[in-house]
């Protein structure tokens, strides 16, 4: 079926998945208050619709920041098809896809006694989540004009700095940072910017106290999405500035 309202919006169309806490939220909120049209995706469609509420309430000066709620699961096949499906119907396009949601940073772990459940469970979310999204949001990334695809990584996937410990995480950030070099160069061609990045250690649930504000998280995120067209692809960054793979 043809898109009935292509022209549908002006602005750009972003989503987020995994926002309806932590980074991914601040991220919808910094895209929303640019002007974007925010997709606030969660596993959760009340937890969606509640911090979406939240994010439009809470503009400043009295705006009403376009965030929209969205269910969306990564790790469930049906609920990626079925959030790309809506996307495809409202919007006929994708601007924006933030990889974003995130599991087990797993500090209590070791690489050499390691659950195997949770290191899978881990790529499940971390690697396949993405994946996953990626494979099902292409197809509407490529009718963007100006397309970008942002997978939130970390340092601790970084093969170059990598250490023992949070096993599960470390290698599901490594492989997801893999998927950012093949994603890029498949998509170069249509002009799709994919890049890795990592926000730095953030104060979120994941995170703990004591990292950084989650405002400065989003930030090293949103480098990556409002990159101009001529900006890098299948790189890693943090703060702006590249990261060792
Ligand atoms: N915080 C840090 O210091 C840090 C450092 C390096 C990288 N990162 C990365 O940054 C990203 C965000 O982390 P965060 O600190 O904001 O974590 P967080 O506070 O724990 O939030 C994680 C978000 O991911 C969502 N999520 C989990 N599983 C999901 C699924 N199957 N489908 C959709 N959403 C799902 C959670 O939803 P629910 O509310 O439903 O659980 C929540 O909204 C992650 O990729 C993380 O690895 C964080």
């Amino acid at each position: 079926m043809p898109p009935t309202s292509a022209a549908r919006t002006a602005t750009t169309v972003s989503l987020v998945t995994g926002a309806t806490r932590g980074i991914g939220r601040e991220v919808v909120r910094q895209l929303a208050a640019l002007g974007h049209t925010a997709l606030l995706t969660g596993r959760s469609p009340d937890a969606a619709r509640r911090a979406a509420d939240e994010l439009r309430e809470g503009g400043r000066d009295g705006a009403r920041p376009d965030v929209r709620p969205l269910w969306l699961d990564v790790t469930d096949d049906r609920s990626v098809a079925i959030a790309a499906a809506q996307v495809a119907d409202e919007f006929g396009r994708l601007d924006v896809l933030v990889n974003n949601a995130g599991i087990a940073y797993d500090t209590g772990q070791h690489a050499v006694t390691a659950d195997l459940r949770a290191v899978r469970e881990a790529a499940e979310t971390n690697l396949y989540g993405p994946w996953r999204t990626a494979i099902a949001f292409v197809p509407l990334l490529r009718a963007s004009a100006h397309p970008r695809l942002v997978n939130v990584s970390s340092e601790a996937g970084s093969l170059a700095n990598m250490g023992g410990g949070t096993p599960a995480f470390a290698a599901s950030k490594a492989a997801l940072n893999a998927l950012t070099r093949m994603l890029a160069a498949e998509l170069r061609a249509d002009g799709v910017l994919v890049n890795a990045v990592c926000p730095g250690w953030v104060a979120t649930d994941m995170g703990g106290p004591g990292g950084r504000p989650v405002a400065e998280g989003a930030a090293s995120v949103l480098y990556a999405v409002t990159l101009p067209d001529d900006g890098p692809t299948g790189g890693f960054f943090r703060d702006g500035r590249p990261l060792p793979w």
